[in-house]
């Protein structure tokens, strides 16, 4: 593949050798210069359109390399999966939404490749229209219900979410509600320990009935009660093959990733991973926390994630959300422990979870 440099290399031996080669041809000094003007300039207006000719540019972009053929759209969406965290939070810090003010949220790029994605911020009504009749199920540790609250914040209003708040915030115990509106079913469980999830995995493969969405993060409680992360990788190989065994045949994989949510013979399950986020060791809250839960260990911790190749960057089945971007973007200001960040995060993993869904299901909005 070209890439600008080799081109620029190539148009000034031309504008050089070109009109050399003439003068092998006895052409006069006064022609010479002017064909070597003449090449001169074409070149350099060529190369100034360039960029206005889609069919050429592609040609030598290297976002090729990740972009998958797509059914029909011009634009391939797939490929928008990896820009999902391309995004940054604006608005004003101290804002308690008075005239003029806007309060900090979540907004992509808006530019480039990023653009093309049009990612957009999902509203009550958006997100019902698209979780309706859906089972989503949410498992984890104290991270994973902070998802929950985002999430049923969005479809259920504040008021809503504050009248269940206490019963979901029971320690250590699983909840369950559904919005009748909607007919949407949501399931936390509290699972600690990624053991915890392939349990939950394989309950759901021996009923046989799956949930539409699954987002699942185990990571802060083990750190602080286990803080072994060779037997964290361990477990995270042992969940990702409970995962596999959930999905369609591996064969079908591609296939699915193009979009075939609707397919009639198997059913999908839109997987993803709840990352770390990122801690402020000097915040945490006890001696214990600021000993085991170093960055260091943190970085052990993701470092065996990534080696399970559990995640879809790496061909696996979940797709990551991660918090640990999300979290440092919004910065120490958005933490009280140096662990639990500010709803404002966990909403923007929301909207990317939407986001992929949206995208997974070759659906957009109206
Ligand atoms: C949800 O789906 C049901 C049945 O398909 C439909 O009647 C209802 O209007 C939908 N609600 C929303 C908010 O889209
Ligand atoms: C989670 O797993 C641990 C270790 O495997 C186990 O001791 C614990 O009871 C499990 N907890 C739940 C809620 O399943």
């Amino acid at each position: 593949m070209f890439g600008a440099v080799q081109l620029g290399l190539l148009a000034a031996c031309v504008v050089l050798f070109v009109p050399m080669g003439m003068a092998g041809w006895h052409l006069s000094r006064n022609k010479m210069l002017f064909f070597s003007c003449a090449l001169f300039i074409t070149l350099a207006v060529g190369v100034h359109l360039m960029p206005y000719f889609p069919a050429i540019s592609d040609l030598l972009s290297p976002a090729d390399i990740i972009s998958a053929p797509s059914g029909g759209s011009s634009f391939p969406r797939d490929s928008c999966l990896f820009f999902l965290h391309s995004g940054i939070y604006s608005g004003d810090e101290e804002c308690e939404s008075g005239i003029g003010c806007k309060k900090r949220s979540w907004e992509w790029i808006q530019s480039g490749e990023v653009a093309e994605c049009q990612f957009q911020e999902l509203k009550k009504l958006d997100a019902s229209i698209l979780l309706n009749g859906s089972w989503v199920v949410v498992a984890g540790d104290s991270q994973a219900r902070l998802m929950v609250v985002s999430l049923l914040e969005l479809v259920m209003g504040s008021e809503g979410m504050e009248r269940i708040r206490g019963d979901l915030f029971k320690r250590h115990s699983d909840y369950s509600v559904v919005v009748d509106e909607i007919a949407l079913k949501l399931d936390f469980f509290w699972a600690p320990h990624v053991r915890n999830l392939t349990e939950l995995m394989v309950r759901f493969k021996g009923k046989n009935r799956y949930p539409d969405v699954m987002v699942m993060g185990a990571g802060l409680w083990d750190m602080l009660h286990v803080n072994n992360p060779s037997d964290y990788g361990v477990s995270l190989m042992q969940f990702k093959d409970s995962c596999l065994a959930l999905m369609p045949v591996s064969s079908d994989l591609e296939a699915i990733d193009g979009g075939l949510s609707q397919a009639p013979s198997t059913q999908l399950v839109h997987f993803f991973w709840l990352g770390i986020p990122t801690l402020i060791n000097s915040m945490l809250n006890t001696e214990e926390k600021r000993d085991r839960m170093t960055d260091t260990m943190c970085d052990l911790y993701n470092n065996k994630l990534i080696d399970s190749k559990l995640l879809r960057q790496s061909s696996g089945p979940l797709l990551k959300l991660d918090i640990r971007l999300l979290s440092e973007l919004c910065g120490p200001q958005c933490t009280v422990d140096g662990m639990h960040y500010d709803q404002l995060v966990y909403d923007a993993a929301v909207q990317i979870m939407l986001n992929a869904l949206l995208i997974e299901s070759n659906q957009k909005l109206q």
